[in-house]
């Protein structure tokens, strides 16, 4: 029986990628980099941590010299240059119906959330939707990543509950990895390039209701 939903942040809660995707641009340019990220680039890091980001762009793009104290440097003005750009989200940024579907099912089910992302608790305490939750767990608790199941296991335990007593809400291939190889029930959202890859896809949470889960 389904008793917890745990929503991943990213592109689950919050539309943070245009953020995200936009701040690796902006520190690629600051360290002249000369690579061409695109959109098509930034899909494929989506849903990995910061650091692991870094090292699949400096594969991808084949950048000799990149040493760990640049690595660093660049992890952390990456991070600042997010930190600015989002000094101003709100629920405006939300994903459409997310936050309806959260309040209405709140008492029904745990409401949990499992985020790659070092800056989950910070946002969604910003924009005032941290006492939704249950439990937050984000990168700063976290030591294995996505697509490691840790995440949400470490999200469940602290529900007191079993993956097969939650379902999960995902939005990128490396997410949804994380979720499916811990024996969680997925949804994917939003992004189609995962619909083959989860239980069930939803294009977003508008009309979207979890009647039939448990029967
Ligand atoms: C994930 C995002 O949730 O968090 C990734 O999907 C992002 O794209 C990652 O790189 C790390 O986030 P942060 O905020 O710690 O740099
Ligand atoms: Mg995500």
């Amino acid at each position: 029986m389904i008793k917890a939903i745990i929503l991943d942040f990213d592109g689950v809660i919050v539309n943070t990628d245009p953020f995200h995707f936009n701040s690796w641009k902006k520190v690629l340019r600051y360290y002249d980099i000369q690579i061409k990220f695109s959109q098509k680039d930034y899909n494929l890091i989506k849903g990995f941590s910061r650091s692991v980001s870094l090292n699949k762009i400096i594969q991808s793009h084949d950048l000799q010299g990149i040493n760990s104290e640049l690595k660093s440097k660049i992890l952390q003005k990456k991070n600042n240059f997010f930190l600015q750009s989002i000094k101003y989200i709100s629920k405006e940024n939300l994903i459409p119906g997310v936050e309806e579907f959260i309040v209405n099912n709140k008492g029904i089910y745990k409401i949990g959330v499992a985020s790659a992302s070092a800056n989950a608790t910070f946002i969604l305490d910003k924009i005032g939707m941290i006492n939704l939750f249950d439990v937050v767990i984000d990168a700063n608790i976290t030591n294995k990543k996505k697509p490691n199941p840790e995440v949400y296991f470490k999200c469940c335990e602290k529900l007191d509950l079993s993956p097969k007593e939650c379902v999960v809400f995902e939005d990128s291939l490396n997410g949804v990895y994380a979720s499916k190889s811990g024996g969680f029930v997925t949804y994917g959202v939003g992004n189609t390039e995962i619909k083959d890859d989860v239980d069930f896809f939803i294009t977003n949470f508008l009309d979207f209701k979890l009647n039939d889960i448990n029967s």
